[in-house]
């Protein structure tokens, strides 16, 4: 089975059974936690045992590939080989995301981010809008699509948004913007004629305008180092990442976060996520949307 985009799966993976008995390589509570202790001190990433399954399971691809017998020999060659830290990391990332996902944070955008600035006309200064942890890219595209039909067309506009991500697997197919026909049933009726149908290599796909694909930017970032940027962002969306992260990890991030969003800019985050306490720069302003004050 291999690593998807789709909860369900997921959840299966998570679920299976224990069976070590049945497992086609010796998993040891030493592999288990080297390899977590490996995923949190390079990504952030906080693998509880109840993802013991899931990380055999994604990793055991890993061991195929590289036609190794055990997991102490993959411990051993992860943790002296950069690329191979590369392909642990995409291995263990779950990338779960769909378009217009949480779709009240699009019209909180459409309503507060997009309109203001297609109102502002000529004189609307640069508009600079941040998915971090983008997944197959739903989210910046759906970001996209809600700031074309707001403002119809990026001519004299100075509009860009930023995507990234850890796992540069997923951003490769992230810059494709290439999605299943079935990826649009969820998208809002008026968002519907932005998507249209294409045929690649004999298989049906929706995709997006080159001009509303041309705003987005994919770049691979780790949450957890320095970040490259000069200016601030009017929005940032990082939903659905933090709940891969421990209490500290997660305050830390959110700092950082309110001191990269210019005043009066936006911070989403998703559905189970919330910010510890009440932070002094970034007010509750509705279900997981926060306004930078200050
Ligand atoms: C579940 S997806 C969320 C996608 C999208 N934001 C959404 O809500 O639909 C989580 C993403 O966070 C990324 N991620 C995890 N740890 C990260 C880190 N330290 N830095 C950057 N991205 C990270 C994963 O690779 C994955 O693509």
């Amino acid at each position: 089975m291999s690593k998807n985009t789709h909860g369900a799966t997921s959840a299966l993976i998570q679920n299976a059974p224990a069976a070590a008995s049945l497992r086609e390589f010796s998993f040891s509570d030493e592999d288990f936690k080297g390899l977590a202790k490996l995923a949190y001190e390079h990504a952030g990433i906080s693998l509880s045992d109840a993802k013991r399954n899931l990380v055999y399971s994604r990793l055991s691809r890993r061991l195929r590939v590289l036609q190794l017998q055990t997991f102490r020999e993959y411990r051993e060659l992860v943790a002296n080989d950069a690329r191979e830290i590369e392909n642990f990391i995409n291995s263990i990332s779950t990338n779960h995301t769909k378009l217009f996902r949480e779709d009240h944070h699009f019209d909180h955008l459409r309503s507060h981010v997009a309109a203001p600035y297609a109102q502002a006309g000529a004189r609307a200064g640069s508009m600079r809008i941040w998915s971090a942890g983008c997944s197959s890219g739903e989210e910046p595209y759906t970001i996209a699509v809600v700031l074309k039909r707001e403002l119809r067309s990026f001519h004299n506009r100075d509009v860009k948004i930023l995507a990234t991500d850890i796992d540069t697997e997923i951003l490769t197919k992230a810059a494709r913007g290439e999605f299943a026909p079935n990826a649009t049933t969820d998208v809002p009726h008026g968002y519907q004629s932005f998507f249209k149908n294409i045929v690649v290599d004999g298989q049906e796909k929706v995709t997006v305008e080159d001009d509303v694909r041309s705003l987005i930017t994919f770049r691979r970032l780790n949450l957890m180092e320095r970040w490259p940027f000069r200016g601030l962002f009017d929005a940032i969306f990082c939903r659905n990442v933090m709940i891969y992260f421990d209490g500290p990890t997660k305050a830390n991030l959110i700092e950082r976060f309110a001191n990269q969003i210019k005043p009066g800019g936006w911070l989403y985050i998703g559905h189970s996520e919330s910010l510890t306490g009440n932070h002094p720069q970034l007010k509750p302003v509705g279900r997981t949307i926060y306004r930078k004050v200050g």
